[in-house]
């Protein structure tokens, strides 16, 4: 049974630091994969406030949506298309300041103004997905952000 997240941390830095032990918490005691991906999104929508959050799979040659916290998104994009495909495809982190300056952006809504996208590596080092945090407000993420979600990402076994 999953208790309430206890966040009582100011900066984002800090709530990431309380963050992370309790969703460690969370997620050790459940094997499956999607339920661990929805306590994930729901945990960092819930201390953040984040816009959007969620999880994009790789099915075939396609990113296919997977768990997610937020208003409704589009759920296929293409190798190499907006911030998530070129994450997939360069098999990099992108922080994105602006996301009306990135080339090819995908806007599923226009109150999305900046964004990171961490791409999710299996064991064998193939990118199976990405996680997708968008923020209403401009350059919101930095190299923190990727940090403290690239640990929690750790924790999840794809
Ligand atoms: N921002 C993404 C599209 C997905 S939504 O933001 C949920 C992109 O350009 O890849």
């Amino acid at each position: 049974m999953a208790e309430d997240l206890k966040i009582t941390a100011v900066t984002k830095k800090e709530k990431y630091k309380e963050l992370l032990p309790q969703i460690t918490a969370l997620i050790s005691d459940e094997s499956d994969l999607v339920a661990n991906m929805a306590n994930v999104c729901a945990a960092l929508k819930q201390t953040f406030d984040f816009f959007w959050v969620g999880f994009y799979l790789v099915k075939e040659d396609e990113l296919v949506l997977g768990p997610f916290q937020g208003p409704v998104a589009c759920t296929r994009i293409q190798k190499g298309k907006g911030v998530c495909g070129t994450s997939w495809q360069k098999k990099e982190t992108l922080i994105v300041a602006d996301v009306e300056q990135f080339p090819g952006h995908i806007a599923c809504s226009a109150l999305s103004k900046s964004e990171i996208v961490v791409p999710l590596f299996n064991a064998v080092g193939n990118v199976v997905g990405v996680v997708d945090v968008d923020s209403d407000e401009l350059n919101f993420f930095d190299v923190s952000d990727e940090d403290y979600l690239k640990q929690i990402i750790a924790l999840l076994k794809f």
